[in-house]
């Protein structure tokens, strides 16, 4: 295997680096991934489950879907080459990658179906300004069959505890940057660096620069549980509310 690289050798090794990355953030993102699969189990047949894993990055969740129902059907889709790459390398023939901006309408017209069981979504939707996210919702409802479900789980702190959630996040940066510090985690930066020195994703890693410029990706809109959820009543969804809390984190659901 010499000259080969670690995504092409084992795409594994990246999921873990990025598991134990995103960690940091998020020390409890497996219970939002358990509860967002607890849904699924729970509003369909439980065996072949057909999932769309909406800005899913490495497959996360998709990978965590076939995990637990081994005949699911899974689509990842993202615009990110880097991550993109690993997710279909981790995945092979047992789901699809779309490449896809969900800044743009269009998203759909790229889907291989539309007709989800669940829409399923983590840390990825605060990318987007607050106008597109609403607009959006509307998008994923159109793309779930009757009863089927959309979850978004991320930082949504709750309105009427300020202070408090201000004091979370405080600590909550303290312990991750204790983390850095200890080299119990990889930093957001660091872990970047590395996908751009690997002989197979750095041409990816070029290309992100193309679609994530530096400069560009600053922004991040985190509103309250309580926005999303009057979004999605707004756009349609006939039930809408908080399916899981953890600090200052949350997943919404939806009910087409
Ligand atoms: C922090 S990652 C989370 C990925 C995955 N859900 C997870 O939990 O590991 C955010 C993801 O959102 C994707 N994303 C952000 N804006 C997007 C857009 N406009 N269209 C498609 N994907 C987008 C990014 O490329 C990235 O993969």
């Amino acid at each position: 295997m010499s000259g080969m690289s670690a995504y092409l050798s084992n795409p594994q090794i990246w999921q873990e680096s990025w598991d134990r990355q995103q960690e940091a953030f998020l020390p409890d993102r497996e219970e939002r991934f358990a509860a967002m699969l607890s849904a699924v189990a729970a509003t369909t047949d439980g065996v072949a489950p057909r999932v769309l894993d909406l800005a899913g990055g490495t497959g996360t969740i998709s990978l965590r879907t076939l995990a637990r129902f081994p005949r699911a059907q899974v689509t990842v889709l993202d615009q990110d080459p880097v991550l993109m790459a690993i997710a279909a390398a981790s995945l092979r023939d047992r789901g699809q990658v779309v490449d896809a901006d969900l800044g743009d309408a269009g998203w759909r017209a790229k889907l291989p179906e539309e007709d989800f069981d669940a829409v399923l979504t983590a840390t990825a939707l605060h990318w987007l300004p607050a106008e597109r996210v609403a607009t959006l919702y509307a998008e994923i409802r159109e793309v779930l069959r009757p009863g089927g479900i959309f979850v978004n789980a991320d930082h949504m702190p709750e309105e009427s505890l300020p202070t408090l959630s201000e004091r979370l996040d405080q600590h909550a940066r303290a312990e991750r940057e204790a983390r850095y510090a200890a080299g119990g985690a990889t930093a957001w930066s660091v872990w970047w660096e590395r996908a751009a020195a690997d002989e197979f994703l750095a041409p990816r890693a070029v290309e992100r620069e193309r679609i994530y410029p530096r400069t560009r990706h600053s922004h991040e809109w985190t509103p309250p549980a309580l926005w999303h959820v009057d979004a999605l009543r707004v756009a349609g969804f006939a039930e809408a509310g908080v399916l899981w809390r953890g600090g200052t984190d949350a997943a919404v659901a939806g009910v087409r």
